[in-house]
């Protein structure tokens, strides 16, 4: 089988987190979120991945991942010019697929229980494409499967009036019977080659479209809130481990992972789950977690942080009680004592709520 990941899009509604690069590069516990898909493409025994790569910071897509050596894999890079959609995307990888079974994943999609057995189950089947379901409370935001007698029959596109709350989550399994479906496509309302159109095709001249629940934690972390979310879940299902120093009196609580020659002073509290990267000093008076992940070479003194996302390089040295908040790489907020007017620099599409 082969893996195609989905690495494009604008992230719209995460700007300004994505100016400056892909939504897919944003961290969860300090690793791009699509990370976790070429983990789990690589756990179903797959080990040739194409990513597809368009809109902003393609480059940085290819610096991360190089030709996938770094992660026991061997990836290649597919373009798409335009964001035409999922069906567009998949499309433009029939020759790279070549007559094999295929896994994709939306670069966005976070899931945390391995979907090997899934997968060689697939491998093994007729089955000419079999979707992941998952039962979500708002079914108007995604694909959704309508399923009788433990058969999907039919396959809607963000329904108004949605009739089960399954969501065809965007880890799909196909064969190439996907590709002639997708040449008589025509694109959808949002002007998009929707595979939840070619799936409903698939259905409709009888194929069989088979699928599986996810029934622990799947996440399309389409917003700053969800990446939130699926960040204090990851972190929750991480092994500790302590890499770095603490003073004396200083507290670890719970499950906290602490990176290579990160220091911990004696004044500071770390509330599990939390992760600090390598090389960060967390200084006088922090209480950081729980679902905190702050990146490498942070410099942290006088904060109290939960559930957030602090990037790498920033430097926070304030009063202030940070809650469900991110902040990018190489961002600061430090309290000025002598001086009560707040200076601020900053980018466009920032959001500040005091
Ligand atoms: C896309 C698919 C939708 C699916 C969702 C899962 O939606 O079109 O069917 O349920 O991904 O992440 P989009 O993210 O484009 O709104």
């Amino acid at each position: 089988m082969k893996g195609i990941i989905l690495h494009g899009g604008h992230g719209t509604r995460l700007r300004p987190l994505t100016h400056t690069g892909p939504k897919q590069l944003l961290p969860i516990a300090n690793k791009p979120m699509s990370e976790y898909c070429v983990d789990a493409i690589r756990d179903c025994g797959i080990s040739d991945i194409a990513i597809i790569v368009g809109g902003i910071g393609s480059n940085k897509v290819k610096e991360y991942y190089g030709n996938g050596s770094k992660f026991n894999v061997n990836i290649s890079y597919i373009e798409q010019d335009e964001p035409k959609g999922i069906a567009h995307a998949i499309n433009l990888c029939k020759s790279f697929v070549g007559t094999e079974k295929f896994l994709v994943f939306l670069g966005d999609n976070i899931i945390q229980k391995s979907i090997s057995g899934i997968s060689e189950k697939f491998e093994s089947s007729n089955d000419d494409a079999l979707v992941l379901l998952c039962e979500v409370p708002n079914p108007e935001r995604f694909g959704i499967a309508d399923v009788k007698d433990n058969k999907i029959t039919k396959i809607i596109e963000k329904p108004k009036n949605p009739p089960t709350n399954l969501a065809v989550t965007g880890i799909y399994f196909l064969t190439t019977k996907i590709f002639d479906v997708f040449s008589r496509l025509k694109p959808s309302w949002r002007n998009e080659l929707e595979i939840t159109d070619a799936l409903q095709m698939l259905l409709e001249e009888n194929n069989i479209v088979n699928f599986e629940m996810i029934t622990d934690y799947w996440k399309d972390t389409g917003t700053p809130d969800d990446i939130i979310h699926a960040n204090g879940e990851v972190l929750k299902n991480m092994q500790s481990y302590f890499l770095g120093t603490k003073q004396d009196g200083s507290e670890l609580l719970g499950n906290t992972m602490i990176g290579t020659d990160s220091s911990i002073s004696g004044t500071s509290k770390i509330l599990g789950p939390c992760i600090i990267g390598k090389d960060c000093t967390i200084g006088e008076n922090c209480t950081i977690g729980p679902n905190v992940s702050i990146g490498d070479n942070s410099k942290l003194t006088n904060c109290n942080i939960q559930n957030s996302i602090i990037m790498e390089n920033c430097i926070i040295d304030s009063n202030l009680k940070i809650r469900n908040s991110i902040l990018a790489s190489n961002s600061s907020i430090r309290l000025d004592a002598e001086n009560d007017e707040k200076i601020l620099l900053l980018g466009e599409g920032t959001k500040i709520l005091l």
